[in-house]
């Protein structure tokens, strides 16, 4: 009796020091963020050691992992239609408020977040983000489900989104599901956030695109691979959800890059190098110029005076501008429409979006910076049961009231 007794207090103790992980008082719901960390550490390990015995990619365990309860089949209700179709070969879901003759309703193209390897339009915590969206803005919603690393790599991700969003533009899709051509915003989180800044650059930029998109919302979206120590990269580096670790090698996974070089990517050894066009683009996202003292606080800028130049040469889209929207030129961003860019106070991304947000000001570009002190990455998703947190639910109503009065 005493083993057993023994041996569950050690089991306990094992699982509180799994599941304990100090978190700031100030952050929303900090027990419920320990526990849906520990499942997110939990679910990793699981699928790094089946990946070492040889069961499959980690990123595709990873994905069987967290997708296995979430799927979400395609279902009507009486408020929305929706349909899981193929736009131009690209699989999307669409959301569609009840018709009403000779009323054309505003369209939204959302891409969903998961480092560019995880997430998806029919997963439930995404098919209820769009219904909502779809229902409260009163929007034809396209979700698109783009092809995942490990199965493609940069730019495969783009250029899905991108052949869908074309698809949708069209002229006769756009009569056919009733949308407005001049109100159509594109909007994504996280990893689909780049994906939504960088398409919105790219359709800016396209003369031959007639109808360009009215607004852009950014949510905690990933802006660059350059720079991992910018203060929240530094500050944030052991938060939940998005540890700065996890996030480097979500880049690598994406660009098929070798994970030996994240020791190196996070002391900025990978872009530190003195070659021109790297100076050039790094120029562009110098924080020290771009924050604010009160968000720079201590904290210094991070580069080495060797750097490694053999993984910029295994790996050049490390400075292209398609992976790091925040480097794209000044010419670039002032074809820019109105914009929104949500951050959360406690994420390594914080400052990609604060940068954005400044850079775009400066370009003449009207944005809407939304900030918030108990954030964490990822918040926006985590809004239903049974991951129901404070902070999830105000950013998700606060950005469906911005679409709504801005659309
Ligand atoms: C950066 O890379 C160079 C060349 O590979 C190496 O000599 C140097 O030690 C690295 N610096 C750090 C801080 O890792």
């Amino acid at each position: 009796m005493k083993t057993v007794y023994a041996l569950l207090a050690a089991c306990a103790a094992l699982a509180s020091y799994y599941v304990y992980t100090p978190l700031p008082d100030t952050i929303s719901d900090p027990w419920k963020l320990m526990f849906l960390d520990a499942t997110f550490r939990g679910a990793q390990d699981l699928s790094n050691m089946a990946h070492y015995f040889g069961l499959g990619h980690h990123l595709r365990v990873l994905y069987f992992i967290s997708t296995y309860f979430d799927k979400q089949d395609a279902a009507s209700t009486d408020k929305l239609t929706v349909t899981d179709t193929v736009f131009d070969g690209v699989q999307v879901r669409i959301f569609e408020p009840v018709k009403r003759v000779g009323v054309l309703k505003r369209g939204i193209v959302y891409i969903h977040g998961g480092g560019w390897a995880l997430g998806g339009a029919r997963l439930r915590s995404y098919d209820h983000l769009c219904r909502k969206v779809a229902e409260d803005v009163d929007a034809v919603v396209v979700s698109i489900e783009y092809r995942l690393v490990p199965d493609v790599h940069f730019p495969e991700q783009l250029n899905d989104a991108h052949q869908a969003t074309t698809h949708f533009l069209r002229p006769d899709v756009l009569a056919e599901y009733s949308v407005d051509p001049n109100r159509i915003a594109i909007s994504g989180d996280s990893a689909g956030g780049n994906l939504a800044a960088v398409l919105c650059q790219q359709f800016a930029r396209d003369s031959s695109v007639v109808h360009k998109f009215k607004l852009q919302a950014l949510i905690y979206p990933v802006l660059q691979v350059l720079d991992f120590n910018t203060p929240s990269y530094q500050s944030n580096k052991d938060m939940p959800v998005n540890p700065r670790f996890v996030m480097a090698k979500f880049w690598l996974d994406y660009f098929n890059g070798d994970h030996s070089f994240v020791h190196a990517m996070l002391v900025n050894n990978h872009t530190s190098m003195d070659h021109a066009q790297a100076e050039t683009l790094r120029a562009r996202l110098n924080w020290n110029s771009l924050l604010p003292a009160q968000v720079k606080k201590h904290y210094q800028p991070v580069m080495q005076s060797m750097g490694t130049p053999h993984i910029l040469q295994k790996i050049p889209a490390l400075l292209d501008v398609r992976a790091s929207p925040l480097a794209a030129a000044k010419e670039t961003l002032q074809l820019l429409p109105k914009t929104y860019v949500l951050t959360c106070e406690y994420d390594v991304l914080r400052d990609d979006g604060i940068m954005y947000v400044k850079r775009l000001e400066e370009a003449g570009v009207e944005v809407e910076h939304d900030h918030y002190d108990d954030g964490f990455h990822g918040c926006m998703i985590f809004a239903t049961w049974p991951t129901y947190f404070c902070v999830g639910i105000r950013t998700r109503d606060n950005y469906i009231k911005w679409l709504d009065e801005n659309l």
